[in-house]
């Protein structure tokens, strides 16, 4: 039997519409109501999935690109995912939910009454993904776009703002005594006064304290700021890096040294890499998959070229596949890194179309050169991660019950056969689940 591990599930698309763009998910669900996302939630909670953690992103981007987004939906619109989790909440008992959270969006006092709310309303299941993202701050405030370390300075501003008012309830303040009639003690609420570069504000707040801890913060962020905010505040990191030992080892240990150097322990701290696995009934299916995936046509490529347009806010789908991308097309607040994934190694002079399709390619999990294989094959790549020392996984997709059905309808029984998935929740919510193992 190999050790448990942690799951996650990333609803990639956010709060959006979920499907849309793949005929075969055309399943008449209306992505602006509850439904799909109940469903959904239901089944990662009988699989013993820890959480889902919904994408966001407030914006639609930039005034010349807003077209680009909508378009094919890839990159908005998108509703709030907080408004959304006490839906998830109700149709579940034991599942976790992450909505993500932009601090720009939300002044101290207002998210640190809402998330309490929610967490109390959840029986302390609520997670935050704490996102720094800085190019929609002209949606929220007149005040200038701060700069990368700069957003994740006011990120940790804000989180030490709205933990003081959860804390600002001291121990005993909830009296709750009937014989007495005395609800609280006022004598030991504090009023948490902050006034700090970016915000201001003083306590206490108006929320009970929590029974069983905080609400969990989940952070993405793989810069060295963003491994140091995860270091200091994170229950759970989310990892973005190469499956291989000495990668997933590297990883690991530059979350422990800033746990330890923000004086936490590693063991506070959920680690989940990120994966995308298309899982198939057989190894000669998977096969076929990856052979075909060297080769794919026009449509292919422009279903591609739509969701790059998207991400690098920069319309691919009028060009000519057979040219080289000019790459002066790109203005100055494309991110380099995301222009670099694109272009690879292949160089300057190479045609769209090549970029495309090195995009499109896929490889085997049994090689561990890409992602597609069976259950048995992915269960034998999450529990060699275990063997490393790994927490868990995050795997990812549109959160659409046939999404979730296509990838873990054959993988739950086998990890459940060999150990690494649970077969039960502890009481107690999000945290208590995090750390049972
Ligand atoms: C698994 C994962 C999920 C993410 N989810 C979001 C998200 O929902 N919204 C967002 O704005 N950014 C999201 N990001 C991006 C991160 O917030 C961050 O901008 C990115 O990882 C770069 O951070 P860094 O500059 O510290 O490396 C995600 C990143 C990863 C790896």
């Amino acid at each position: 039997m190999s050790r448990p591990q942690h799951f996650g599930w990333f609803l990639a698309r956010g709060f959006g519409p979920q499907g849309w763009g793949y005929p075969s998910l055309d399943w008449d669900y209306d992505w602006t109501r509850p439904e799909i996302y109940q469903e959904a939630a239901r089944t990662l909670e009988q699989a013993g999935f820890d959480l889902v953690i919904i994408e966001d992103a407030p914006s639609l981007g930039s005034a010349d690109t807003i077209d680009l987004r909508v378009r094919h939906a890839f990159g908005g619109p998108k509703h709030d995912p907080l408004l959304l989790a006490p839906y998830l909440f109700q149709a579940t008992r034991h599942l976790g939910v992450v909505p993500t959270v932009n601090p720009a969006a939300y002044l101290p006092y207002t998210a640190a009454r809402q998330f309490s709310t929610l967490q109390h309303l959840s029986a302390h299941r609520l997670g935050l993904n704490v996102v720094t993202d800085t190019g929609s701050a002209r949606h929220f405030s007149a005040a200038d776009q701060l700069g990368h370390d700069a957003a994740y300075d006011r990120a940790e501003e804000w989180l030490d703002g709205i933990r003081s008012l959860w804390r600002s309830w001291d121990q005993g303040a909830l009296v709750q005594d009937r014989e007495t009639g005395v609800f609280a003690d006022g004598s030991k609420l504090h009023a948490a006064r902050h006034r700090g570069e970016h915000f201001a504000f003083d306590g206490p707040l108006n929320a009970v304290p929590f029974t069983d801890g905080e609400p969990a913060i989940v952070s993405p962020g793989g810069s060295g700021r963003g491994l140091g905010f995860a270091g200091a505040n994170s229950d759970v990191q989310l990892a973005l890096a190469p499956l291989d030992e000495a990668s997933v080892r590297a990883y690991r240990a530059k979350i422990h040294e800033a746990a330890i150097a923000a004086g936490r322990s590693p063991a506070d701290i959920t680690i989940l890499f990120a994966i995308q696995p298309v899982i198939t009934s057989s190894p000669e299916e998977a096969d076929r998959l990856v052979a075909a995936s060297a080769h794919p046509d026009d449509a292919a490529l422009m279903q591609i070229a739509r969701k790059q347009s998207s991400d690098l806010e920069t319309d691919l789908t009028a060009l000519d596949l057979d040219r080289p991308l000019d790459l002066s097309i790109f203005g100055e607040h494309v991110s380099q890194g995301s222009i670099r994934r694109l272009i690879g190694d292949r160089g300057d002079d190479a045609p769209l179309r090549a970029h495309l399709t090195a995009l499109a390619r896929t490889g085997r999990i049994a090689d561990r050169s890409g992602f597609v294989g069976t259950a048995e094959e992915f269960a034998d790549l999450i529990e060699e991660l275990g063997d490393w020392g790994n927490d868990g996984v995050l795997l990812w997709g549109d959160f659409h019950p046939v999404s979730l059905h296509r990838t873990l309808d054959e993988l739950v029984p086998v990890l459940r056969r060999r150990g690494i998935l649970r077969r039960e929740y502890v009481d107690g919510g999000l945290q208590a689940n995090l750390r049972a193992f």
